[in-house]
């Protein structure tokens, strides 16, 4: 099988196009190189530099590999750049997508694995979180990916596109052999940021907000390693070219830590006393996003493996 990866010289892509590799798919990674880096490209799969917004490349690419399925990360995902330039997050996730997916139909290649975000349920009341609860994002990144959702099950429905949306909670961690690993630029995800405080390169690590209502004041978050994202991949493209049929799938360990707690466990692992610096709670932050990832485990089978706070951290 030929897999298309768009964004796979990114975090999360990067990692999917190892697991693809191992499991012996044939893997294109397709990626602009906006955020991502060649060189966490697995050597196995072919590189091509290039945007989802160029048709004519594109349509060359999966055509001439024999493309059977796209599996599709490329994005932009910060918050907070998305509510101050929402007109580049339209164009890159909605927009780029949506060229994406005509291209696909040119092509003849209706089977698709989409990123989709926690951020998609906005502030949800009850946790842990099931996929048929409300989905009211509170910021424009969460709104363009429900956009984007809409658009696949509306394409599913006219053209007979396939689709499984995996809504990722926070993911963390890096490959077991440590070659590939979370390296944004510039990186906003909290535990690349302490790390990088209790290594020196950073003054402090900030706490915004230590007056929400769980127990130590402050957020609680539900972290999955980036290794058992790839593998859920892996089970969708399986599903979706042995079954068939679209599925939307929440992607956590359903387990929630503060970001207290993260800043403890790291300050105990790497016996480093770094500095925290507590600050009043950003816009949009919800108290507390677990997942319940009930529905992939029984129906795809996906067991979390290494998503343990501590084995995430080291
Ligand atoms: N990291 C998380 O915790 C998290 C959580 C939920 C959802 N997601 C989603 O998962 C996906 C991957 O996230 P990540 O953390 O690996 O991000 P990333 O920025 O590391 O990877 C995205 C990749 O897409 C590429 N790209 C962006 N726009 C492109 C375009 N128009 N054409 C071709 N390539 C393009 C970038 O160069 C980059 O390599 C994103 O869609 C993101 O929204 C991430």
């Amino acid at each position: 099988m030929n897999i298309l990866v768009t964004g796979g010289a990114g975090y999360i892509g990067s990692h999917t196009v190892y697991e693809l590799l191992e499991s012996g798919y044939n893997v294109v990674v397709y990626d602009n190189l906006s955020r991502g880096h060649v060189a966490a490209v697995d050597r196995r799969a072919v590189f091509v530099e290039g945007d989802i917004r160029n048709h004519q490349l594109l349509k060359n690419i999966i055509s001439n590999n024999t493309i059977d399925a796209v599996v599709h990360f490329a994005a932009d995902s910060q918050v907070g750049e998305s509510m101050e330039e929402p007109s580049k997050y339209y164009n890159n996730n909605v927009a780029a997508t949506l060229a994406l997916l005509d291209t696909m139909r040119d092509c003849k290649v209706n089977k698709i694995i989409f990123s989709s975000t926690a951020a998609v349920y906005g502030e949800p009341s009850n946790w842990p979180i099931l996929e048929n609860m409300p989905t009211i994002p509170t910021n424009v990144y969460g709104r363009t990916k429900l956009v984007i959702e809409g658009m696949l099950a509306d394409f599913a429905m006219a053209y007979g596109f396939e689709y499984v949306s995996l809504r990722y909670f926070n993911a963390a961690g890096a490959l077991k052999n440590g070659r590939i690993g979370e390296d944004h630029a510039p990186e906003t995800h909290l535990i690349p940021l302490i790390l990088k405080t209790a290594l020196g390169q950073r003054k402090e690590i900030g706490i915004f907000g230590n007056d929400y209502d769980t127990e130590d004041g402050t957020c609680i978050r539900d972290y999955i390693h980036v290794t058992d994202l790839a593998a859920a991949h892996r089970l969708a493209l399986e599903h979706i070219i042995n079954v068939g049929g679209s599925r939307i799938y929440n992607l956590g360990s359903e387990a929630g830590f503060s970001v207290r707690q993260v800043i403890e466990r790291a300050k105990a692992i790497t016996g480093i006393d770094f500095s925290v610096k507590e600050t009043p709670r950003r816009a949009g932050d919800p108290a507390v996003l677990v997942a319940s990832s009930a529905r992939i485990k029984e129906e795809l089978g996906w067991q979390p493996r290494y998503s343990d706070l501590d084995n995430i951290i080291v």
